[in-house]
């Protein structure tokens, strides 16, 4: 007899709901108040979808174990939505290992950039890499982050700079969205640096008159969907009106506004995205008064990113002013060769220690937030009947334990569920 359901998660000593399902994001009030049930189940469909969560009495009395193909017994565990890292730069080969022992002993982000190293060196060797390369290693990025509970991430290119290579990478996302059980939304990010032997205004010119009208034509075609546009707004990067007229040709052809900003110069980005109707900028380290103002008022998310303040030594984002202004905080892991670190757990842990964040705001700006700043809290971010089956299981009776406890998550991340598969 063919099975009913596809997976009943039984009994589970704390079962995170996150909140109701109406509610697309949480803010700081929200946030203290995250739903959690106590000795709970969950049943996932044959679809992915969650068709149920109640009291481990209630569900007992409604389905039957022959209805499963897979039950799970959480007794002494704890059930998690997904986590969602809101931004990443997984696609790339060569390392920058070395570059660690130069910023140790000093060296600033953009001494390195400047000199021709940090991204660039990244797009030289990307570039050089065959695309079957690429793949593997992305894929192999990809295990890591759903090994430590990830099941939906944003992934962008960036280091192809030149239409082939950018297709190239974009290429390597589609094919992992295909092949993968990991949730991917994909965004093209080929503003991330100005290319060798260019101006700014030339790269623009370049990425609105040739790279977006191909964008365009595969899409139409079937053969690469991306859904966000992202540009790295800095100085001596791309500066606030070639990041606005990139976005602005970005939109026009239906891409999700979502770009680097206000990082290590204040650059008014906050206030740009929020002119523009983006759905998130990330980094935000600078961020002015008047640019928290705007992000609250336009319900564009802020991605902030601890990797990166930890690392470079930045100075940390002001989480505690966005969020008592009513800004939709979401965490990122920033993977990328600056910053190599895989861990949602270790994210949120960095939020609380380093920004101040609780750990109900921490894991809201993890789950529900970060599946906001990606269009996608309709469908994820939390365990609600009629969302997707995408959920973490800790082996400890608290779920906190899955912020307290710093390193070793694969030891207490016992399964991850994606439309209800165990990965
Ligand atoms: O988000 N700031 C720009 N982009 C990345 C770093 C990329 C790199 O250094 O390779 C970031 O931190
Ligand atoms: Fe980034």
């Amino acid at each position: 007899m063919s099975c009913k359901f596809r997976l009943l998660l039984e009994n589970a000593e704390q079962l995170v709901v996150i909140c109701r399902k109406e509610e697309e994001y949480l803010l700081q009030d929200g946030m203290q108040h995250l739903e959690v049930l106590e000795k709970a189940s969950l049943v996932v469909g044959k679809d992915g979808f969650i068709k149920a969560i109640g009291s481990t009495e209630a569900i007992r009395s409604q389905f039957s174990y022959g209805e499963f193909e897979t039950v799970i017994d959480c007794s002494g565990k704890c059930v998690l939505p997904g986590f969602i890292d809101a931004h990443t730069h997984p696609v790339w080969a060569g390392d920058r290992v070395h570059e660690f022992a130069m910023k140790l002993a000093g060296a600033t982000y953009m001494d390195i950039h400047q000199a021709g190293g940090g991204i660039n060196f990244t797009v030289e060797h990307t570039e050089d890499a065959s695309e079957e390369l690429l793949f593997n290693s992305f894929k192999q990025r990809l295990q890591r982050m759903l090994r430590a509970g990830t099941t939906l991430v944003e992934c962008k290119s960036g280091y192809g700079l030149k239409l082939e290579s950018e297709l190239k990478m974009l290429r390597v996302i589609e094919r992992a969205q295909r092949e993968m059980e990991i949730g991917i939304s994909s965004t093209y990010c080929g503003a991330h640096s100005v290319p060798k032997g260019k101006t700014a205004k030339e790269a623009t010119d370049d990425i609105i008159e040739h790279h977006l009208p191909a964008l365009k034509r595969l899409a139409l075609n079937g053969e690469i969907h991306v859904d966000n546009i992202d540009v790295f707004c800095e100085k001596g990067v791309f500066d606030l009106e070639s990041t606005k007229r990139i976005l602005l040709a970005g939109k026009a052809i239906g891409l999700h506004l979502n770009f680097h900003g206000d990082e290590l110069n204040p650059m008014k980005s906050a206030e740009l995205g929020a002119e523009l109707g983006a759905l998130a900028v990330s980094h935000l380290e600078e961020i002015s008064d008047e640019g928290i103002s705007a992000l609250a008022a336009a319900k564009c998310s802020a991605v902030l990113l601890p990797t990166t303040a930890y690392i470079l030594r930045l100075k940390q984002p002001r989480a505690r002013d966005m969020l008592r202004a009513g800004v939709i905080v979401s965490l990122g892991s920033d993977f990328n060769p600056n910053a190599y670190c895989f861990s949602m757990p270790m994210v949120m842990h960095l939020a609380c220690v380093n920004m101040k964040m609780s750990l109900n705001e921490a894991l809201a700006a993890a789950t529900i937030n970060a599946a906001y700043s990606l269009g996608r809290s309709h469908t994820h971010g939390s365990l609600e009947v009629g969302k997707q089956g995408d959920v973490v299981i800790i082996n400890a009776p608290r779920w906190e334990h899955v912020i307290y406890q710093f390193g070793g998550h694969q030891e207490l991340i016992q399964y991850v569920a994606i439309k209800g598969k165990i990965v």
